[in-house]
């Protein structure tokens, strides 16, 4: 298949309808990561997707709506989620909610559970994309375990990425966020951080009133993306807070010029916003990686996650409970 890179024009938006309405995948741009994009309503057009992905297992995926209208019709908000859909959609922030009954969506979206996870992107492409085509279902764009994209280019590379294995990419340039979107359930009645992500832990919490609970600390409730299994990764091997390179090392520096500065000047918004693609460039380099330490709060926590996944073990082996969920 040859995969076309469509312009973020009408022309371009109604090609990526028109081939999401046939049941293909589209990889589109999200402010937070580029989502490989299929017709939540379609089983086949979700099973095109994990095929595209090269995906192990049937992980559930996010639903993607252009309103908060939208997400009522598919899943039960609560007074809790209400708040934050309020405070952050459109926005980085995904809610893992109970699913309606009359939601219409394709069962293999949510891998059969009773909750589903979904969000109002603030992309301008794809908020215009999701009025033309309804609910999208969208992993982020990079074939399983491997760095996730934050650029059309990404999508595209010929080290791992997705060219020819999808129908089309819609180009609108770098995601301004950067990172995957923050994942928030109520596994046990309580909110629960399941992912951090673009919308800091933090600023959740003020507007809730009370902290998220933390959900590594609660074995009970199902995990989002798997605990330390390998994910994110790049090929070289990956050495976290090491505030100077050893001899031999690419080192991603932190609040300091360099060719993998993650952000001169030590801003955390600007370092998630480069973060992928500094891994990337990195990674071209063909040595092994060192990273300066990153502070853990805000952002950080997130780039922090990721890092952590990306410098994991690469054959490490999983408990049973971290199988499905693993990979994404
Ligand atoms: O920013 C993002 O979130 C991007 C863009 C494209 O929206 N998407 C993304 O999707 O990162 P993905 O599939 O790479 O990660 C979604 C995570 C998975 O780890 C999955 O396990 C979790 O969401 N998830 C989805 N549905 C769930 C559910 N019902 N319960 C718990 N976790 C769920
Ligand atoms: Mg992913």
């Amino acid at each position: 298949m040859r995969t076309e890179r469509l312009l973020p024009d009408q022309m371009g938006m109604a090609r990526a309808a028109l081939l999401l309405a046939a049941g293909q995948v589209v990889a589109i741009p999200t402010e937070t990561v580029y989502g490989l994009a299929g017709d939540a309503r379609s089983g086949t057009a979700v099973a095109a997707i994990y095929a595209a992905k090269g995906r192990p297992s049937f992980n559930p995926l996010i639903v993607h709506v252009p309103d908060l209208a939208a997400a009522r019709a598919i899943a039960d908000l609560t007074p809790e989620a209400e708040m934050l859909a309020a405070a952050f959609w459109p926005g980085a922030l995904t809610m893992v909610l109970p699913l309606r009954a009359d939601a219409g969506i394709a069962s293999l979206v949510t891998a059969g559970l009773s909750t589903v996870a979904i969000r109002v992107p603030a992309h301008p492409v794809a908020q215009a994309l999701l009025r033309l085509t309804g609910p999208l279902a969208a992993p982020s764009a990079n074939a399983s375990g491997r760095i996730s994209p934050s650029s059309a280019d990404h999508v595209l590379d010929p080290d791992g990425g997705l060219d020819g294995r999808i129908a089309a990419v819609l180009d609108a340039g770098p995601c301004p966020v950067g990172l995957e979107s923050t994942i928030v359930g109520w596994p046990s009645g309580r909110a629960t951080l399941l992912r951090p992500g673009g919308v800091p832990a933090e600023a959740i919490a003020d507007r809730l009133g009370h902290a998220l609970a933390d959900h590594q600390a609660d074995p009970s409730a199902p995990n989002a993306p798997g605990q330390l299994t390998s994910h994110y990764a790049p090929n070289a091997a990956l050495r976290l807070n090491a505030a100077d390179p050893l001899p031999g090392e690419t080192h991603l520096a932190f609040g300091a010029p360099g060719p993998f500065s993650l952000s001169d000047s030590g801003d955390l918004a600007q370092a998630a916003a480069r973060l992928f693609d500094t891994l990337r460039r990195a990674d071209r380099e063909g040595r092994p990686i060192a990273v300066a330490p990153i502070p853990d709060h805000g952002l950080g926590a997130a780039i922090n996650d990721r890092l952590r996944r990306a410098a994991a073990p690469r054959d490490q082996v999983f408990s049973v409970a971290e199988i499905p969920r693993g990979e994404s």
